[in-house]
């Protein structure tokens, strides 16, 4: 995207956000539609400006592509942008906030740089403690550790809360960047698998490299809360 159609993000994502982080928190709701009327009016716009002056781009790409009307191709490019930026943004945040609570794991990063992708993995699966959730609708009815589901039930897959099951991760809560972690569940399963997840993997590593190399001495100015 060229400088120029770059928007400011938060100024329209930030409140979207808050549609998927605060649905139960009513006050926010209309500043979250709001956000998400500012999100998909900005998508129209650059839509009917690719139309004009197309380039080697998605959005160009939509538009070319029969049978997707304009608003469809800017909703489909406002949602890109949306799961890829919100995300990718309050992730980086998150992880860094995290290991500045543990020193002693930020230290380890800043001598031993080969730690770094275990070290993002762990970041991925840390953060999210749980407490929202995935909305999904049983096709079929299902039996889940004696719980029976039946068909068309809506359920909320709790992907913070599986990230921190003690089964998987002894000391589930805790930061370790050496754990090896693998199999969390930060950028869901199956078949609506985060498309993203190699582009946030990228993101988050070079940031902390860069951040690393760059401010070894990083400390937090206060002490993290809990
Ligand atoms: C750390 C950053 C990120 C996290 C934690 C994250 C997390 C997730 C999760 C949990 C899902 C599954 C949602 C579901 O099951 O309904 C998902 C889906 C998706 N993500 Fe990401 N994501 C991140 C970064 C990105 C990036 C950088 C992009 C694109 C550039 C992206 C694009 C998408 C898209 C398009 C989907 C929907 C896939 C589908 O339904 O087929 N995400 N993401």
């Amino acid at each position: 995207m060229r400088r120029r159609d770059r928007p400011r993000p938060q100024a329209f994502l930030t409140p979207a956000g808050l549609f998927y982080c605060v649905p139960q928190r009513l006050p926010a709701r209309p500043r979250s539609l709001r956000g998400l009327g500012a999100l998909f009016e900005y998508g129209k716009q650059l839509v009917d400006r690719k139309r004009r002056e197309p380039g080697d781009d998605v959005i160009t790409r939509l538009c070319a592509t029969e049978g997707v009307s304009d608003d469809e191709a800017a909703m489909l490019s406002m949602a890109l942008l949306f799961a890829g930026h919100e995300t990718a943004v309050v992730q980086i945040g998150l992880a860094v906030a995290h290991l500045l609570a543990r020193p002693d794991q930020w230290q380890a990063l800043v001598d031993d740089p080969d730690l770094m992708p275990a070290a993002v993995e762990e970041l991925l699966r840390v953060p999210g403690q749980g407490g929202g959730g995935i909305p999904r609708y049983a096709r079929t009815d299902l039996d889940i550790a004696g719980v029976t589901v039946h068909a068309g039930d809506l359920v909320l897959l709790d992907i913070g809360a599986a990230n921190h099951d003690p089964a998987a991760y002894p000391d589930p809560d805790a930061l370790d960047i050496a754990r090896g972690t693998t199999r969390h569940l930060a950028f869901g399963h199956g078949s609506r698998y985060c498309i993203g997840a190699p582009l946030a993997r990228i993101e988050l590593q070079t940031t902390l490299e860069l951040l690393t190399a760059r401010f070894p001495t990083l400390r937090l100015a206060v002490p993290p809360a809990g």
